[in-house]
């Protein structure tokens, strides 16, 4: 990375953040710093804690100790709604789409309810409401298009393909208009060509200068895409780095790599 890159200041930070379930650290005083418009890798072994940072970057879940800021503000304790609207989306490992409703109607209301929610307007009615209407279906049409899902706009979510409902996912949190998305194991299940495209859906939303953080199994997957990589393992932060220099490390290697190969 280049000086000026390092110079920004991140658009995400977790400092000495702790999670305990019981006797287990689940995660252990991690720290990380995540610049603006980076893809950031989060690997390790299983049950090395990367959901649960994940969770607690969301507000699924709140942290024994430490702190979280994103854009500058103090996150730490804040539920999951004030980070979708200051810009912090997600994706799921299995879909959270409502399978009955169309893959449009999905991401109208994945827009509709975090950004557009003012009940008043829908009980009077009226032109404010049939504008935001006209407004939201024209922007969950483009981020469909965008998803490369636009052949699936009318078909009921739960009848797509399973790589659809995954880039469905997506797009359901893309229309919260974030400027982060964070994403677990978006490539579980998925077959190798639907793993590419995913791969250039990810480059896509980089290129809109949407930062994202992304836990992924797929090694390929992680190096060809990933800026830099942090590697957990025990919940502890082992190494952090380009794909290349951790692809080396020989922690990582201890930890993960070696069990898995
Ligand atoms: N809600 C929970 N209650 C108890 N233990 C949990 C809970 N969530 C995760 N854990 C434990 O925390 C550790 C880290 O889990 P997780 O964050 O899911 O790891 P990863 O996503 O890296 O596989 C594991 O030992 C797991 O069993
Ligand atoms: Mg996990």
């Amino acid at each position: 990375m280049g000086p000026g890159v390092e110079a920004a200041s991140p658009l995400l930070t977790a400092r000495q953040v702790t999670k305990t379930f019981g006797g287990l650290t689940a995660v252990n005083k991690l720290d990380i710093d995540i610049q603006p418009g980076e893809i950031r890798g989060l690997v390790g072994p299983n049950g090395s804690g990367k959901t649960t940072f994940l969770n607690l970057l969301t507000g699924f879940c709140i942290s024994d100790s430490g702190s979280v800021t994103f854009r500058g503000v103090n996150i730490t304790r804040q539920g999951t709604h004030r980070r979708i609207r200051l810009g912090l989306g997600r994706s799921f490992q299995s879909p959270q789409i409502f399978r009955d409703m169309t893959a449009l109607e999905n991401v109208f209301i994945g827009s509709y309810r975090y950004l557009r929610a003012e009940p008043y307007h829908a009980l009077l009615g009226g032109s404010r409401t049939r504008r935001a209407d006209r407004e939201g279906l024209a922007a969950a049409t483009e981020v469909l298009e965008f998803a490369g899902l636009s052949q699936w706009a009318g078909t009921r979510a739960g009848s797509m393909p399973y790589g659809a409902q995954k880039s469905l996912d997506i797009a359901r949190a893309l229309s919260a208009r974030p400027s982060m998305i964070l994403m677990d194991e978006p490539a579980a299940g998925l077959n190798s060509g639907e793993a590419v495209q995913l791969t250039a859906l990810c480059r896509r939303i980089r290129d809109r200068g949407i930062t994202i953080l992304i836990i992924e199994h797929n090694m390929r997957m992680v190096m060809s895409l990933c800026d830099r990589v942090t590697v957990l393992d025990h919940g502890v932060k082992i190494a952090e780095g380009t794909a290349a220099e951790v692809e080396v490390n020989e922690r990582v290697q201890e930890a993960y790599l070696g069990r898995k190969h």
